[in-house]
């Protein structure tokens, strides 16, 4: 039995790779991620692929800390691994690249453990693709740049203000924060919502705190100005 980790990038179908592409043409059993609605990352896959060839199978993630959520990460595999029995071989999309923030990875142990084989198929990242929409690196020569989630930022200025650029995801409650962070450190503001998807919006060094309705996929880039 073997399951892929398939990383499906930020939104734009041309950013799939080609190796995550062939397998999920392939695949005949596809699991995708919802957080209680609809899934955002089978949204993305959809109008690029035949998958009413293919058996859909949804797997709930809550969005709470995962401590606390041991019986639900064994629930899930062994529905995983149920499904795997008869089929053999199956793929669980995730967006942008699996290495970042991916839930999936909290199944891993669990799904080892039920002898089913892994293979991780890396993604482009929502703020790699965010990066090049702006024509701005992350790290040049021989800066850092490190990679975290809204709430660390603020409880911590003092760590994150050595940093060349900050990637911060997770960050759509944190926005007013954040801005005053990036002010009073002398970094340049990029905020990136949706990107490479049909609702993206891209502001630079807002002058106000702006006021949209920004959602869960909203990510900041603040760089150091130079
Ligand atoms: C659980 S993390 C997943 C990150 C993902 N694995 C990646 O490589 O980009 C979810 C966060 O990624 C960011 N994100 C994911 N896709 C995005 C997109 N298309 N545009 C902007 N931010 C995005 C948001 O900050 C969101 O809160």
């Amino acid at each position: 039995m073997k399951l892929y980790f398939v990383g499906i990038g930020p939104g734009e179908p041309q950013l799939i790779t080609y190796k995550a592409y062939n397998i999920l043409s392939s695949v005949k059993l596809l699991f995708y991620p919802t957080g209680g609605k609809n899934s955002l990352a089978l949204k993305i896959i959809e109008n690029f692929f035949n998958l009413n060839d293919k058996q859909l199978i949804e797997l709930y993630f809550p969005m709470k800390k995962s401590e606390t959520l041991k019986e639900h990460w064994e629930a899930l595999s062994d529905r995983i691994f149920t499904f795997l029995q008869e089929s053999k071989l199956g793929a669980l999309i995730t967006l942008g690249d699996p290495a970042f923030y991916s839930t999936s990875y909290y199944l891993k142990d669990f799904l080892l453990k039920r002898g089913i084989v892994l293979e991780v198929i890396p993604g482009i990242s929502s703020f790699s693709a965010t990066s090049a929409k702006l024509l701005s690196p992350l790290t040049l020569g021989e800066e850092e740049a490190v990679i975290t989630i809204g709430e660390k930022v603020i409880k911590n200025e003092e760590l994150y203000r050595k940093f060349d650029s900050i990637v911060v995801l997770k960050c759509h409650k944190f926005i007013a924060p954040l801005l005053a962070f990036a002010q009073n450190n002398n970094y340049e503001v990029y905020i990136g919502h949706r990107v490479s998807m049909p609702e993206e919006a891209l502001l630079e060094n807002p002058q106000e705190i702006p006021q949209e309705n920004w959602d869960y996929f909203t990510l900041m880039i603040l760089r150091r100005k130079k």
